[in-house]
């Protein structure tokens, strides 16, 4: 497995560029599966969920076609199977997304769920169940999904969410695009990639509307065509480099950005004195010379995201005064907590809230990154800690960040990859999160 080394004590200046929406692209090339023809998607974040997804469209019979590193096209003409092999589906959690996308399309699907424990605590997809079933689909849960639309084709029904839930909004949408009759999804998720898969539907012929409010209407169309659909920028890879900005006391400006997006992200960094400046489609953040303490929850969109809470734990430890978190999408997301006290901070958790004694100067140590964000909050430790911090399991931070290294050492970061070989035996063990 590879590790980071990183030597802190760097601001980081200058311009960075961010990459297409992780979160977005892990919803729309499941998507291209609903599509009777070729599918010209880009601003694709090259990273490892990408590739595996494509992978596993390839296997199901997709033509895939790079026509640069980022802009890809997707031919879902001659589907062979509706069966995802386990291999790859159960390394990442956007593979419910195929559930969706292959009932919508062939009125069923076979797809293994990502195992193990996420973020220490349970993430169940029965409001996605829920969804399918109203529309006429039988469902049976196990290691594997099988869902079958009885009727051969989904029925247009109308889904009230027991919880805002971004997955399942995403999924029952996919699942409604062909269906028969009108399918209304009320308590619906608001996140910029449910808008962002919607367009993307649209613009393949599909008939969604009031995506971005809690209602939304999918009327079913026959078929959807082919088109070309670019990715929105990622909203959380913006915001955790406007994070390592203002934790290294730099200056960076931010390019490639949509900054309502960002803006729970922009209001919180504020609250700690750190500079933010909007541009059209690009934000400037100036490190403060003294943070402060700030209270925050994690809340759906537009409050401030659950994906942006460990890189704050980090920033938090370094402002003057006591900091509250506290976590309001998932029961446990403060399992980085531990390794940011190998570095000398002072947390307290009990439950969803953590309490933070900032302004302690963090030490280099050897950390975990437990999943993909706290792997990124680990990295801006790393950066503004004393000294050599060794970072492990980074093959996490690899599933959503594209070239993070590359790029942080773009703006005078010290890190170096120290890479291992990997054995088959330690890949099969992984489990991946997101
Ligand atoms: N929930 C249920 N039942 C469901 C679905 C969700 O109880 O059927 C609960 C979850 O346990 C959680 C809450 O509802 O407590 C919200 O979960 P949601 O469904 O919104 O999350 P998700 O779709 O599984 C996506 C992102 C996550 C991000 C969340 C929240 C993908 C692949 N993952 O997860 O991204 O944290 O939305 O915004 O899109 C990440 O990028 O690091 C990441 C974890």
């Amino acid at each position: 497995m590879n590790q980071y080394v990183i030597h802190g004590g760097h601001p980081l200046f200058g311009e960075i560029t961010v990459s297409g929406a992780k979160n977005a692209a892990v919803a729309i090339i499941p998507a291209a599966l609903l599509v009777d023809g070729v599918c010209r998607i880009e601003n694709i974040p090259q990273i490892s969920d990408v590739t595996a997804l494509l992978k596993i469209l390839e296997q199901l019979g997709a033509k895939i076609r790079f026509l640069t590193p980022s802009d890809v096209e997707i031919d879902c003409r001659h589907i062979t199977t509706t069966q995802v092999s386990q291999e790859l589906a159960h390394k990442i959690r956007a593979s419910y997304y195929l559930i969706g996308a292959l009932l919508g399309r062939f009125g069923e699907a076979e797809v293994s769920m990502p195992g193990g424990c996420n973020f220490g605590g349970v993430r169940p997809i029965d409001q996605h169940v829920k969804g399918f079933v109203a529309m006429g689909a039988e469902v049976h849960e196990g290691d594997f999904i099988f869902a079958r639309a009885k009727e051969g084709r989904m029925k247009g029904a109308s889904v009230y969410l027991d919880v805002v839930s971004v997955g399942a909004t995403m999924n029952i949408m996919m699942a409604a695009a062909l269906a028969d009759g009108m399918t209304t999804i009320e308590n619906a998720a608001k996140e910029p990639h449910i808008v962002d898969l919607a367009n993307f539907l649209n613009s393949m012929g599909a008939d969604i509307k009031g995506a971005g409010t809690d209602t939304i209407r999918i009327y079913g169309v026959d078929k959807l065509h082919s088109g070309s659909y670019a990715i929105i920028p990622d909203q959380i890879e913006a915001g955790t480099y406007m994070v390592a900005a203002a934790a290294t006391g730099g200056e960076v400006l931010i390019k490639n950005v949509i900054p309502k997006h960002l803006e729970g992200i922009s209001a919180k960094l504020r609250e700690t004195g750190t500079i933010v400046q909007e541009y059209e489609d690009a934000v400037l953040v100036k490190g403060a010379s003294t943070l402060r303490k700030i209270n925050l929850k994690t809340m759906p969109y537009p409050g401030f995201p659950t994906d942006m809470q460990p890189q704050f734990g980090v920033l938090l430890c370094l402002a003057n005064g006591t900091s509250v978190i506290t976590e309001g999408i998932y029961d446990n997301r403060f399992k980085y907590v531990n390794e940011l006290r190998k570095m000398g901070a002072e947390i307290q958790v009990d439950g969803r809230v953590a309490v933070i004694e900032g302004g302690r100067r963090l030490s280099g140590a050897l950390v975990q990154a437990c999943d993909l964000r706290a792997g990124a909050a680990m990295v801006i430790a790393g950066m503004v800690a004393n000294g050599t911090t060794e970072i492990e399991d980074v093959h996490y931070i690899e599933r959503g960040y594209e070239r993070f290294v590359e790029k942080l050492c773009a703006l005078g970061a010290d890190i170096r990859v120290d890479e291992e070989q990997e054995t088959e035996q330690g890949r099969d063990n992984l489990v991946y999160v997101g």
